[in-house]
């Protein structure tokens, strides 16, 4: 089960957060990686955890005045990237070119989506993953798993119906153990979650009672 944790731009210590996702993965079989803002990339990865960025810009090296290079966020230590967050989305061109970019860099891809439909046409630009986040539940205190248990089988089928070697995750709400094991037994290989950790006054207690439902 891969478990990747989105610190989006809550005013969490992204280094204490990753050294204790460190400490956490020694103990679990549990796959966990840390998406910090693009500034912290760094730090994070220098405490020895996957690190992954939150987005990569669809270009290539040349006059494009704040963007997020990939090869920029590759140097900084990240080795996947997020791309299409509902927080940060992307046309489909955007998407395509953006997969582009991060394949040149050597980073590992997940495109998120709000349903299946999306997540279908996701997983036909060839990512390495897909995740369905519905969008009302993000933040919330229900996971996808127990609120829309359905979008998530549905978007399984949907990702293996174009493409099988495309990974799907789940996210939104997600923040206890049950909640990851629930997210597994509708198929999911993984999840992304944010608030459950960034927002929790004890991030390590937090992570272990997540990798309890690993
Ligand atoms: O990227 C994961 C995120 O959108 C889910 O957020 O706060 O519902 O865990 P949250």
């Amino acid at each position: 089960m891969f478990v990747l944790v989105n610190l989006k731009t809550y005013p969490c210590d992204p280094a204490t957060v990753a050294e204790a996702a460190r400490d956490a993965t020694e103990e679990s079989d549990a796959r966990i990686a840390i998406a910090p803002q693009t500034a912290h990339l760094g730090r994070v990865a220098a405490t020895g955890i996957e690190t992954w960025a939150q987005h990569v810009a669809p270009v290539d090296h040349g006059s494009h005045t704040g963007h997020t290079l990939a090869e920029a966020v590759r140097a900084a230590g990240a080795t996947g990237t997020l791309l299409n967050h509902s927080e940060r989305r992307l046309t489909l061109a955007d998407i395509d070119a953006a997969l582009d970019a991060a394949e040149r860099a050597g980073l590992e891809t997940i495109v998120c989506a709000n349903n299946p439909d999306q997540v279908a046409a996701a997983a036909a630009l060839g990512p390495d993953a897909v995740a369905v986040e519905p969008p009302e539940l993000i933040g919330g205190d229900v996971s996808v798993a127990t609120a829309d248990p359905e979008i998530v089988e549905k978007a399984v089928a949907a990702a293996d119906a174009v493409d099988p070697d495309v990974a799907v995750y789940c996210g939104a709400g997600v923040s206890t153990g049950d909640d990851v094991a629930a997210a597994a037994d509708l198929g999911a290989e993984g999840v992304l979650l944010a608030s459950g950790v960034a927002k929790a006054d004890d991030p390590r207690a937090a992570l272990d009672g997540l990798l309890s439902g690993v």
